[in-house]
């Protein structure tokens, strides 16, 4: 790889100081208060985790006894989907025993009301730091451990565990469905144009677009067929859900989207992360994870898998910034550069262009 392309793996893009809308601990209604300190003790002590991108409420707190716990989950203030999003969470770590090697130890849930209420799922705290910055041995670490989630158990262990096939949320990815072939068509949403205009020159972009979307659907229609090895896969593996805890051992935290399936997804999902926040090449977060595995990727899996991830965020990248979201679009951008990046430095399409600041 030249050091032309290394370059352009980091973000250009600056961080809108904005934060997401969680709510404040003083907003937990008493009702709610008591049933998590039937779990906990009385709480001495707490603060909003700051970390995601998403609105939900999260907590850092410290019970009168000293033990301190991570409390997160949906709220009234938020979209209906966030009650959903912890039930699934609660339902891969009571289905996956092993997680508690790989994630914090889960105590229970409460709920107060309806759908749209309360719900919240209680977690030790990780008391360490922020994956950032990546260095070479904390990715190691990271592929270490994902080594470990992927080669747990077989299928037959886990048979409640959602296919990524049939989940709502992950299917596209896991077939090679929509993504980039939605750009295709032509609708109103007009995305051909608002995907150009991420870019800056936008004119350039457009036919970038025109010339190059039939390799990246047929790199991304290689999904359906693929063959490499499945798994557990957990499928959000950005650094804000990777902590290092107090003696530097990584720990994945946010396990909403875990399903069963082609466990590339992770390791692409995770190499081009790192890659949209750092100097690190995602080939060699690839190399360290085929060390640890023994089994080296076909190249044209690699680049269906870069393609399929680069897709998702160039279709959503565009989209307006949701109000209570304001760091979700910067985000996508910088993993949509990463992952063009990483098609250019290998050969499947060259660069549309930088992606310029909104
Ligand atoms: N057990 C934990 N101990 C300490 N901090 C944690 C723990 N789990 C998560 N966090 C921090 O809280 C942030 C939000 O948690 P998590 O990712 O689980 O929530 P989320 O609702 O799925 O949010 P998002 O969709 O924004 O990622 C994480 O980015 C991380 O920084
Ligand atoms: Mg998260």
């Amino acid at each position: 790889m030249t050091t032309e392309t290394a370059a352009a793996f980091h973000p250009a893009l600056l961080e809108p100081p904005e934060k997401e809308a969680r709510p404040q601990w003083t907003e937990l209604p008493s009702e709610v208060l008591s049933e998590i300190e039937k779990i906990t003790g009385k709480i001495a002590a707490a603060e909003i985790a700051w970390g995601g991108y998403s609105p939900s409420a999260c907590f850092r707190a410290t019970a009168e006894n000293g033990e301190k716990y991570f409390i997160k989950g949906s709220h009234p203030g938020q979209a209906a989907h966030g009650a959903k999003a912890l039930r699934q969470e609660i339902h891969a770590y009571t289905t996956l025993k092993f997680l508690q090697q790989l994630a914090p130890r889960f105590h229970g849930s409460i709920s107060v009301g309806d759908e749209d209420d309360w719900r919240l799922g209680i977690w030790d705290m990780v008391d360490g730091k922020t994956a950032l910055p990546w260095t070479l041995a904390k990715t190691q670490a990271v592929v270490d451990l994902l080594w470990q989630l992927h080669s747990s158990v077989s299928r037959a262990d886990v048979p409640d565990l959602p296919d990524g096939r049939e989940s709502n949320h992950v299917s596209d990815f896991f077939l090679g469905e929509r993504l980039w072939k939605r750009f295709e068509r032509e609708d109103d949403s007009n995305r051909q144009q608002h995907f150009a205009e991420l870019f800056e020159d936008s004119d350039a972009a457009r036919q970038w677009l025109d010339t190059h979307l039939p390799a990246l659907v047929r790199l991304q229609s290689g999904m359906s067929g693929m063959t490499g090895p499945e798994g557990v896969v957990h499928f959000d593996l950005r650094s804000d859900n990777i902590l290092f805890n107090a003696e530097g051992r990584a720990v994945i935290v946010d396990w909403t989207d875990t399903c069963w399936g082609q466990v590339l997804l992770d390791i692409v999902l995770f190499a081009q992360c790192v890659a949209a926040e750092s100097g690190i090449a995602p080939q060699t977060v690839i190399q360290q994870y085929e060390d640890v595995s023994g089994h080296i990727y076909p190249r044209e899996d690699v680049l269906s898998v870069v393609a399929t991830v680069t897709g998702y965020f160039a279709d959503n990248a565009w989209r307006a910034v949701p109000q209570e979201l304001p760091r979700l679009r910067w985000v996508q951008s910088i993993c949509l550069q990463a992952g063009l990046s990483w098609l250019a430095a290998e050969g499947a399409a060259p660069l549309p262009g930088m992606l310029c600041q909104k």
